[in-house]
């Protein structure tokens, strides 16, 4: 007897499927396949997709919106202002209460996969003890990477080299940074390498927040990827934002962008925010302060979207919806046709688990039973609609239901159902 049966699924590649979990893997997937099961799922011809991924988010921060105020400038700088205000305020029961909420919200959204940065910059290293349990607490439905992130800079914060290590001694999983925000190019450049020297003797990836600016000038991502190609951590490093590469000279682009293929660096952008929070210095014409998504892929850079921040005193939007994020990326990419409108929905799932090095990860036997059955037929669709997640099912139980959303438009007593589904 399979623990869960799924009927009448659709595949992102148009495959007709049914599946069967059990001891929470898949253990079968075919065409039809019939025999008793304790609990059944009727997808209806649905989507179905292993979760969504967020690659880059701030869990410490995220649900504070307004706490002690509101980002007027809305800015990065003026974000990490008020969150300097907060930060002494912070209880660890605050920062868990505040994670829990968000990771109800994202098992909702069928995002089951996430990698929080957590600020290491306070002497007391709350965030860090709030969100290691965290993470043991919503292991059961939730798989939780955390990145030790100096917000006030590892080189500008003199107390920041010993938090970081004390973060990662304590179990914190990945290393962080962020060279834009050192004092000077060259200690920008000091930190990417000291950074990536801890990685490289603890074993551990790296995320760094990178060229998080409108300057053209701001390089750091080289000075990742050559490092990683000098240390030999391909598949392991990863440059979030990258939003300078928005505004760089393409001449000098043209000789970055083989560099990091050929370091095997992964690059996350994160549209949300990077659309809102860069160009603020510019009058007009405004600047976009994407990373170049096109450019990237073209290149076979493995590319990841990310959605950054929810209400906290960066972005006051969201509800942790990763097909809010992808959505966001072909309108400002622009990322349009409909092979890259598909690239952007592997850049929430397949893709962004690749580059997290999630293990059992994907619709395949023996992966986890971890499936989201969309109200949609297709991943154009799932972007074009950002529809209901019918059923959310982790380790083979569902665990979390939403009804589908359907319109009942009365013109004059002609009524329509209707669910803004087109078959293109
Ligand atoms: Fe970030």
């Amino acid at each position: 007897m399979f623990d869960l049966l799924i009927k009448n699924a659709v595949t992102a590649d148009g495959e007709p499927v049914d599946i069967a979990c059990t001891g929470g893997k898949i253990i079968d997937i075919s065409p039809t396949i019939d025999g008793p099961a304790k609990d059944e799922i009727d997808a209806g011809g649905n989507l179905i997709t292993p979760p969504f991924v967020d690659s880059h988010f701030h869990m410490d921060a995220t649900l504070s919106f307004g706490q002690p105020r509101i980002n007027e400038s809305g800015t990065l700088l003026e974000g990490i202002q008020i969150w300097g205000e907060l930060k002494p305020a912070l209880t660890v029961e605050a920062i868990k209460s505040r994670a829990l909420e968000i990771c109800t919200w994202a098992i909702a959204r069928g995002t089951l996969m996430i990698r929080s940065h957590v600020d290491i910059c306070d002497p007391r290293l709350l965030a860090v003890d709030a969100l290691l349990e965290v993470k043991k607490e919503i292991a059961p439905y939730i798989d939780l990477q955390l990145v030790a992130f100096p917000q006030d800079g590892y080189l500008r914060d003199p107390n920041a080299a010993a938090l970081l290590t004390q973060a990662l001694d304590k179990g914190v999983d990945v290393v962080g940074g962020i060279p834009h925000f050192e004092r000077t190019m060259d200690q920008g450049t000091d930190s990417v390498k000291a950074l990536m020297k801890i990685a490289a003797e603890r074993g551990l990836m790296v995320d760094m927040h990178c060229d998080e600016t409108d300057d053209p000038l701001s390089r750091h991502v080289e000075t990742l990827a050559s490092e990683c190609q000098r240390l030999g951590l391909h598949g392991r490093i990863a440059g979030s934002h990258l939003t300078s590469m928005h505004s760089m000279d393409n001449y000098y682009v043209s000789k970055l962008l083989p560099l990091m293929r050929d370091s095997g660096i992964a690059a996350i952008a994160n549209p949300l925010i990077n659309i809102t929070i860069q160009g603020r210095h510019d009058t007009y014409p405004k600047r976009r302060g994407l990373t170049r998504i096109k450019e990237l892929i073209e290149h076979n850079v493995p590319l990841a979207l990310g959605h950054d921040c929810v209400m906290d005193p960066w972005y006051a939007m969201g509800s942790h919806d990763m097909l809010d994020v992808a959505h966001m990326a072909v309108h400002t990419a622009p990322m349009t046709s409909m092979k890259q409108i598909r690239r952007m929905f592997d850049a929430v799932t397949t893709d962004a688990a690749k580059i997290l090095n999630l293990d059992n990860y994907g619709l395949h036997v023996g992966a986890n039973a971890d499936l989201v059955i969309l109200q949609a037929a297709t991943p154009f669709d799932a972007i074009r609609l950002r529809p209901a997640r019918l059923y959310v099912v982790r380790h083979g139980k569902i665990i979390s239901r939403t009804a589908p959303v359907v319109a009942e438009v009365d013109l004059d007593g002609m009524c329509h159902d209707v669910d803004f589904e087109l078959k293109i």
